[in-house]
């Protein structure tokens, strides 16, 4: 049994955590528009990853005899003006989402629920890989400047992580 102040947090979470898979389906979508397979491919697995990290919190309110309520996933934006603003605007809703498993173990510990505080510490681990592959993105694309040859190599290297 969940509290009702946890049981409704974890439901927000699975919520942002597909609404996280949305968001990068839609980078996805922007770069294979613009021919940026590589990118595309890179953010199609991130997307797959997101919903894997909002099925986890969906199987563990069933195991916890609870019943999960979905709400509607907000629209994503469409566009982003260059690669490097799209990896910047990942990296910023990764340190939210880092935030809100923050405060979701903090609640935890609140309550002394110490269930869900060992359930949520998977995802204090994966936050710090989380916002690690994508910082560094954004470094190499800072290092790569305008150059189209370097986003082209870029391209290339990042798309055999999704392989
Ligand atoms: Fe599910 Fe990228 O955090």
């Amino acid at each position: 049994m969940l509290s009702a102040k946890m049981k409704k947090a974890l439901n927000k979470q699975i919520n942002f955590e597909f609404y996280s898979s949305y968001l990068y389906l839609a980078m996805s979508a922007d770069f294979a528009s613009k021919n940026l397979d590589g990118f595309a491919a890179w953010m199609q697995h991130q997307a797959q990853e997101e919903w894997g990290h909002g099925m986890k919190i969906y199987k563990y309110i069933n195991d916890r005899g609870e019943k999960v309520k979905l709400d509607g996933i907000d629209t994503p934006p469409a566009e982003w003006a260059s690669v490097l603003e799209a990896f910047e605007a990942s990296y910023k809703h990764e340190q939210e989402v880092t935030k809100r498993i923050g405060d979701l173990m903090k609640l935890a510990q609140d309550e002394s629920d110490f269930a869900s505080a060992a359930f949520l510490q998977w995802f204090i681990t994966e936050q710090v890989e989380e916002e690690d592959n994508v910082s560094s993105i954004v470094e190499k694309l800072k290092m790569v400047g305008e150059s189209p040859q370097g986003l082209f190599m870029l391209d290339r290297t990042v798309a055999q992580r999704a392989s």
